[in-house]
């Protein structure tokens, strides 16, 4: 058997790292195909030495552009792989433009089975492109694995049929248990950046409805200064560069208890997390991590696809208005962190192989001799 991998970005090398890995175990062989998406150093090969992956099989090397441009010249490289390699498999993760045309390129195919993982997660927001992408992606595939029963009702909602579905859990508990600890004993993050444990916050903002607006960016800079200053506290702020871009480009003055520094590793990255005070962001991965650290999460956006964080009490969603960003932080701030995780057992790759029927491919030819 053989199981192809489609990634571009940074939450899809952390996400799918789990299953790569479960395949390898299995000795089931795999096609990693990156699209080029992300290419700086930090928002990508760090990921695959930091998490013991080998490099990619193959890199299209897209690079940025517009939506269009980027997703159609993804669509005709994965094809090309595909039409080569003839996996019996597809796995694709999360929502990203390399999410979709991994997953259009191979739902064209003969004999190729595509599986999304991170399946059913709505926003129902359709300004957000994510939000385009995942329901193109889970109409078009034929297997489905989300997160949580609460997604896997949403699947069926829509008229997804129930035999494509299997709730896993989702890969980011996989990956933070695999390496929450190595990050608290190697990490000297904190030393680095001179901060103490639970006396500072950590902020993150590169959503292309926040960062590419510059009142809104203007006014969550603005709001986060005021609640982490109302608490004494500095402001991590490891900087995407997609926001680092509009920074420069709006000349925006970040406010000076907000220390921007560059993308992290995801160890030094976990580590800021678990120690946080209370994290600032807009990220999905980032609402989850903190739900399954126990750090309180104040959300800077106006919804959510991730409600269950904020169903056990890890997450506020406060939008993007400073007054509303102050008192959600102030509302987070008194959390114990001692909230049960909604996000399933820590084997979601395991289960997400089992499901896919890749099972070990040395076990089954011993039985076979
Ligand atoms: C993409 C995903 C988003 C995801 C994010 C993860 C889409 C539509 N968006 O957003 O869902 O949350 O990745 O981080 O797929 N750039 C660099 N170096 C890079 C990559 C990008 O400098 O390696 C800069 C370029 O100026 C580029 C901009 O960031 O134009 C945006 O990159 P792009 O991949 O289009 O979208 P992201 O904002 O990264
Ligand atoms: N992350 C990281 N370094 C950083 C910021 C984030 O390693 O400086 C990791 C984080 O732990 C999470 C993932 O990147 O696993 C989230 O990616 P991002 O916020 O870019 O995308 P999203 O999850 O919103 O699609």
């Amino acid at each position: 058997s053989k199981a192809a991998f489609v990634l571009g970005t940074r939450p899809e090398i952390i996400k799918l790292a789990p299953v790569i890995k479960a395949c390898q175990r299995r000795n089931v062989s795999t096609l990693v195909i990156h699209t080029g998406q992300h290419y700086s150093e930090s928002l990508d090969e760090i990921f695959f030495s930091q998490l013991e992956l080998d490099p990619p099989d193959v890199n299209l090397g897209v690079g940025s552009g517009s939506h269009g441009q980027q997703t159609s010249e993804m669509v005709l490289g994965i094809e090309e792989q595909l039409m080569d390699a003839t996996p019996d498999v597809l796995f694709v993760q999360g929502d990203t433009n390399s999410t979709l045309a991994g997953a259009l390129a191979a739902c064209k195919l003969d004999n190729i089975d595509v599986a999304h993982i991170e399946a059913g997660l709505r926003s129902y927001d359709r300004n957000m492109p994510e939000e385009r992408n995942r329901i193109i992606v889970d109409h078009a595939v034929d297997r489905l694995y989300p997160p949580t029963e609460e997604t896997a009702a949403l699947l069926r909602d829509e008229g997804i049929p129930g035999d494509r579905i299997t709730v896993t859990g989702n890969t980011i508990v996989d990956a933070v248990e695999m390496y929450d600890e190595t990050a608290a004993s190697t990490s000297s993050t904190l030393t680095r950046l001179s901060v103490d444990k639970g006396e500072f916050d950590l902020l993150t903002a590169h959503r292309a409805e926040n960062v590419d607006d510059r009142d809104r960016f203007a006014n969550i800079l603005f709001g986060v200064a005021a609640a982490a200053r109302h608490r004494n506290n500095e402001v991590i702020y490891p900087v995407h560069p997609r926001a680092a871009d509009r920074l420069e480009s709006f000349d925006l003055a970040v406010p000076d208890c907000i220390r921007t520094i560059d993308p992290l590793d995801f160890f030094d990255f976990l580590r800021l997390e678990s120690t946080a005070s209370l994290v600032f962001t807009d990220s999905g991965g980032v609402q989850e991590e903190t739900c399954i650290l126990g750090t309180p999460c104040v959300t800077l956006r106006n919804g959510t696809e991730r409600p269950e964080t904020a169903f056990v009490g890890a997450n506020c969603i406060v939008g993007h208005r400073p007054d509303d960003i102050v008192a959600g932080a102030r509302r987070m701030e008194s959390k114990s962190g001692e909230w049960e995780p909604p996000f399933g057992d820590g084997h979601a790759a395991e289960h997400i192989l089992d499901d896919v029927g890749l099972e070990d491919q040395h076990a089954e030819r011993r039985a076979e001799t």
